[in-house]
């Protein structure tokens, strides 16, 4: 057993971050593709927290229906998570601008139109970022905060660890931060705290949850794994990205994917969410094949992804987690673990205040 400790806890911590947000604890769920779901978002929304939802896999009519699925289970502040560069994450930020979704996060792409839109009703808006240059350039966008995401985390994070980065950032910018990246309990909510962050985002810890659907036997494999039991690669969908190591990560990192296999699983792609194949494959070979290239592997990507955490599936699922896998040995449900954490953080300021 890796670790254990009891709740009860305390039932609110105000930072810049709960209080910008309007919620009782400094812990968010980030978007995480399949997962953070409405059953999800609101879990941790009713347990004092921020839920996200991810909207990369869901069109602008899907989007819209998750965020008035959220409404029905909870009364609580939430948000949205767009990943800009995703096809179709345009008219999802559209859609929660018009549903007026109280936070808005987005990343991979400029936000100055979402915050301007955000801000006529009130709304707010959370900047990922993974360099000082990106978080000056979230401030003159108009962001009211920063997710600053360390190399640790699952999926997307920057090269610098969270024990730089978050520090860095607080130096290069005044708004309230997000930590994200390798945090998974009490001590880690206290080490962000310490380094300059107003809040933690957790994405390993929450997707192991039973409010979380992810699939149980990926769960059990994630309780197997230690901290050292990841891989980074650019070659799974053409950007830095952390994953299980298992045999199916390793081939789908061996090498990047070729234009004509991109232009092919972009159309499957374009065909799955609705959109015109001739304009995504055709078009963008022709005009951006970059952005095609990009989009199909973020389209081969989503599919492996799906595969592991709806199916189990890891003969050809590939599964996003961070190294704080190797943190996380139990099953709780989001409101015993927010629980937890708050007690542990408590614990771990006498222990510092003793010596
Ligand atoms: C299973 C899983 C799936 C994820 N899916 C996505 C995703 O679809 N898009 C994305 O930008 N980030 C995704 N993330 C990354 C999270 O948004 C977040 O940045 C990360 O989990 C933070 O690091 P941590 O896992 O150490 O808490 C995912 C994370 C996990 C654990």
């Amino acid at each position: 057993m890796k670790r254990h400790c009891k709740p009860p806890a305390p039932a609110s911590m105000q930072t810049a971050i709960t209080r910008l947000f309007g919620i009782q604890l400094p812990l968010l769920c980030p978007g995480m593709s399949y997962i953070a779901t409405p059953e999800l978002v609101a879990a941790v929304s009713n347990a004092g927290g921020l839920g996200i939802l991810a909207t990369g896999p869901l069109s602008a009519n899907a989007t819209r229906a998750a965020i008035r699925r959220i409404r029905e289970l909870t009364d609580k502040p939430f948000g949205i998570g767009c990943t800009l560069m995703m096809p179709g994450a345009a008219d999802n930020a559209k859609a929660a601008l018009e549903e007026q979704v109280p936070v808005i996060n987005y990343s991979l792409g400029k936000g100055d139109w979402i915050a301007e839109a955000a801000h006529r009703y009130g709304g707010k808006v959370l900047a990922t970022v993974v360099t000082e240059k990106h978080a000056k350039s979230a401030e003159k966008c108009g962001a009211d905060a920063l997710l600053v995401t360390g190399h640790e985390a699952a999926a997307h994070g920057g090269s610098v660890t969270s024990l730089v980065l978050i520090p860095a950032i607080r130096r290069a910018s005044s708004l309230p931060i997000v930590a994200a990246g390798g945090f998974a309990d009490g001590a880690g909510l206290m080490a962000a705290m310490a380094l300059g962050a107003d809040a933690v985002a957790m994405g390993s810890r929450l997707a192991m949850t039973r409010d979380s659907p992810v699939h149980a036997s990926t769960k059990d494999m994630v309780l197997q794994r230690g901290v050292g039991d990841t891989l980074y690669s650019k070659n799974f969908d053409g950007l830095w990205c952390r994953m299980m190591d298992t045999p199916a990560a390793r081939r789908a990192c061996r090498k990047p994917l070729g234009l004509i296999p991109a232009a092919f699983r972009a159309s499957q792609m374009a065909r799955r969410m609705g959109m015109p194949v001739m304009k995504v494959a055709i078009g963008g070979m022709l005009s951006q094949p970059q952005a095609l290239r990009q989009l199909a592997l973020f389209g081969a990507a989503t599919e492996s992804i799906r595969l592991a955490i709806q199916e189990g599936d890891h003969e050809k699922g590939v599964q996003l987690i961070g190294q704080a896998q190797g943190l996380i040995d139990d099953l709780p449900s989001v409101a015993e673990l927010f629980a937890r954490i708050m007690s542990e953080a408590q614990a771990c300021r006498d222990r510092i205040a003793s010596f």
